[in-house]
């Protein structure tokens, strides 16, 4: 990556929400954010510019701070968290200007809140007598989101080290689910049965919004309601994941809520878990996301065929696989990176994480196999030679599901 050492660029931590009067949701870093500087404080700001790096935070305030908890504040912030300079947020807008003396571009992204990008423009558009009355122009603004999200895109060993925790404690704890889960539970009841296990386990926060979806709620792609009860005769499908240090696991399993898998259930389970080992097998550097999608719908077309499921277009197979075989994984759950690079596909390089995760819905479809949804998610890491499934501790085959259920 070649940058213009003339740049600035700048970065805002995210804000706190109202979650109901008062009461926030719980605060969630700015991937970015946590990403270059470690800091998870709302109120704060990162500019990097003539070779310095400049953290702004919010100042420490024993009123704010007998609520909220402890600030850093300037003074300390610099030698924590290892930037050039240090500075209050209030200073943040006094002290732009100045920073942005002698850059020639802006990086930063703009729409992430409005009131903040008008003061910023109105200071780049002031910054233009010092730019030679008018003769340069504006200095232009980039996003940088594609920069940051080159360097995202692969993971160093620090990351890959929270991301194996992530994966690991929330692939057990799905095999913990698949012990306890009974007939009659809610389903919100067994997201707090994996959630105690993570939490049990280090992992405070869900990196998504659990999805548990017994029956035919598994045939809607983001179930999030989970407000059901699990009935025998039904899959459930539970697709959830815990976030270490901000990196998140994002697992799918789907299980019979009574004993075993009728036949036609696990008829479509088996096709999918083919479809999700074969991807396995072949996931390694060299080759592009792109190419296993398109392995997975081949496997997914011929599946549906044998099932007896008439496709009579090149397309049908979408009615019942929607989405894509996959993601990349890391600090959001659907990361940053791209997928396609001058209208090439993007080859799979060690040190990325993507998610392998076919599925099959059979959605107000009138067949033997109708309300059935069946999605398997493992999460892959990309090795020299091939892929390590992160998620591999979790039990898959028919046999061994069914023996835990028993
Ligand atoms: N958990 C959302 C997804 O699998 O993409
Ligand atoms: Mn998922
Ligand atoms: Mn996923």
């Amino acid at each position: 990556m070649k940058l213009d050492s003339s740049a600035c660029f700048i970065f805002f931590s995210a804000d706190e929400l109202i979650r109901s009067n008062d009461s926030h949701f719980p605060f969630r870093q700015n991937s970015n954010f946590h990403y270059l500087t470690d800091l998870d404080e709302p109120g704060a700001a990162l500019v990097l510019v003539n070779g310095e790096s400049h953290l702004f935070v919010q100042d420490r305030d024993e009123s704010r701070e007998i609520w909220d908890g402890e600030r850093y504040g300037a003074d300390r912030a610099g030698g924590i968290f290892g930037t050039d300079e240090a500075h209050s947020f209030q200073e943040f807008f006094t002290k732009l200007p100045n920073l942005l003396k002698g850059a020639t571009k802006v990086y930063y992204q703009l729409a992430d809140s409005s009131d903040r990008d008008q003061r910023i423009l109105k200071i780049i558009h002031e910054s233009i007598p010092a730019r030679g009355k008018g003769t340069l122009g504006n200095l232009p603004v980039y996003d940088p989101m594609p920069l940051v999200a080159e360097l995202r895109i692969v993971k160093d060993i620090g990351e890959i080290k929270l991301i194996r925790k992530a994966c690991s404690i929330s692939a057990r704890a799905h095999a913990h689910i698949l012990k306890v889960a009974q007939v009659g539970m809610s389903e919100f009841e067994l997201a707090t049965e994996l959630q105690y296990f993570m939490q049990k386990n280090g992992l405070r926060e869900w990196g998504y919004t659990p999805i548990v979806a017994g029956g035919a709620n598994a045939t809607t792609l983001h179930y999030v309601r989970n407000n059901e009860v699990l009935k025998d005769g039904d899959l459930v499908l539970v697709d959830a994941g815990g976030e270490n240090e901000l990196y998140t696991a994002d697992i799918t399993q789907t299980f019979p809520v009574g004993k075993r898998f009728s036949e036609h259930q696990k008829k479509v389970y088996e096709k999918v878990l083919e479809v999700n080992q074969a991807i396995t097998r072949i996931a390694k550097p060299g080759i592009s996301y792109r190419s296993l999608h398109t392995e997975a719908v081949n496997m997914i077309s011929d599946a549906l065929k044998s099932l007896g499921i008439p496709l009579p277009e090149k397309e049908s197979y979408r009615r019942y696989f929607p989405h894509g075989l996959g993601h990349y994984l890391g600090l959001d759950v659907h990361d940053v990176g791209i997928y396609q690079e001058q209208g090439k596909d993007f080859l799979l390089k060690p040190g990325m994480i993507m998610t392998n995760e076919p599925g099959l819905y059979f959605r107000g479809i009138e067949t033997a196999y109708h309300g059935i949804g069946v999605r398997i998610e493992d999460d892959l890491l990309i090795t020299d030679s091939g892929c390590e499934n992160l998620t591999r501790e979790l039990p898959r085959a028919v046999d061994e599901i069914e023996s835990l259920r028993a």
